[in-house]
């Protein structure tokens, strides 16, 4: 299942999709491979929901392609199912129905067996902790354990992929806490995909984040990389002529400065200095360069990317709903 030749799980390319005259997503190109656990991080508006519909099958894109697993989700549309877990924004969850009859019921529409459904349900019910309430009627739960439900419908028929659309929001905090602790364990046996609009969850839970803005993909990295981002750090690229080692050093042990990367470009030394926000070295930094009779040959504020900006508008874990 594994072979090393086919190692990605998802593959869409030129994803478009119109429902209007505006774009809702534009041009999404990404790879999920598989084992992964790949954050989707966009604000309200931005296409998540768009692209995760399209992902699993739900809606066909108006332009592009996606395949999971190597089928195509439009053509090889029943393959696709039995390989893809739906956790959607908003579960159909039938109010009326204890927690195992509604399971055994999702399941027999997937066309799952009697036999498998006996195996299958007691595991999931398991994995997701709902072992006291296999019993009580949907409606009667709350909505932390509802979207138990929820993910235990999603993983019934073994999915090598799941893909769950902001599956913490509108649950209270400790709730959530359980939740990410159970996205992080069906993420070591299974390819996770999953959306959220604050930074914190993804990071918490996601090995790799795509940033998604009015449907454009406008940035993607590790959650590490982009809590340092957040970190309120401004940035100089300076061009020093003089011994890079002891010009590392001097710059090193100017206060407030975080780091000192030193990019050795032909003919040029460039540094990149970090340091903590709204406080501008320039001065100091030129200041120490004459002294030690260098050559300062240019020195730049990076400013602030629209990506930098965007994170910094949706990192705030209060601004949930
Ligand atoms: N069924 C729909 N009909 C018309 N416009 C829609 C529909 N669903 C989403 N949109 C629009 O598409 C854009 C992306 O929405 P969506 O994918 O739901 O974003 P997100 O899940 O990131 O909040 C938004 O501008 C939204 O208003
Ligand atoms: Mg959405």
């Amino acid at each position: 299942m594994t072979a090393p030749t086919d190692d990605i799980m998802i593959q869409a390319s030129g994803l478009t999709h119109f429902y209007g005259p505006q774009p809702a997503i534009d041009d999404v190109n990404f790879n999920v491979k598989r084992g992964e656990i790949l954050g989707f991080l966009g604000p309200n508006g931005a296409g998540k929901t768009t692209t995760m519909r399209i992902l699993t099958g739900y809606m066909p894109p108006t332009q592009g392609q996606v395949t999971i697993g190597g089928h195509d989700v439009v053509k090889d549309s029943l393959q696709v199912r039995k390989l893809v877990g739906y956790l959607p924004e908003t579960v159909p969850l039938y109010t009326e129905m204890p927690v195992t009859n509604y399971l055994r019921y999702m399941g027999s529409l997937r066309g799952m067996n009697n036999r498998e459904l006996k195996r299958r349900i007691p595991d999931v019910i398991e994995l997701c902790r709902l072992n006291d309430y296999s019993k009580t009627i949907i409606g009667k739960l709350s909505k932390g354990y509802r979207q138990r439900v929820g993910i235990a419908q999603a993983i019934l028929h073994e999915p090598e992929l799941l893909v769950m659309d902001e599956p913490t929001i509108g649950i209270d905090p400790i709730q959530v806490v359980e939740t990410r602790r159970l996205i992080q364990d069906l993420g070591k046996q299974q390819t996770v995909v999953l959306s959220s609009h604050i930074l914190p969850e993804v990071s918490m839970v996601c090995e790799r984040v795509l940033i998604i803005h009015q449907g454009h993909i406008v940035a993607e990295d590790t959650p590490e990389n982009l809590a340092q981002t957040l970190q309120g750090v401004d940035q100089l690229q300076v061009e020093i002529n003089g011994p890079p080692r002891e010009v590392s050093i001097a710059l090193r042990n100017i206060e407030g400065v975080i780091d000192v990367n030193h990019r050795n470009q032909p003919d040029r030394e460039v540094y990149l200095v970090r340091s903590e926000e709204g406080l501008d070295l320039r001065d100091e930094i030129s200041r120490i360069i004459v002294s030690n009779g260098w050559g300062l040959l240019s020195m730049q504020l990076m400013s602030m990317s629209l990506e930098d900006i965007f994170l910094r508008l949706t990192t705030d874990e209060d601004s949930q709903e």
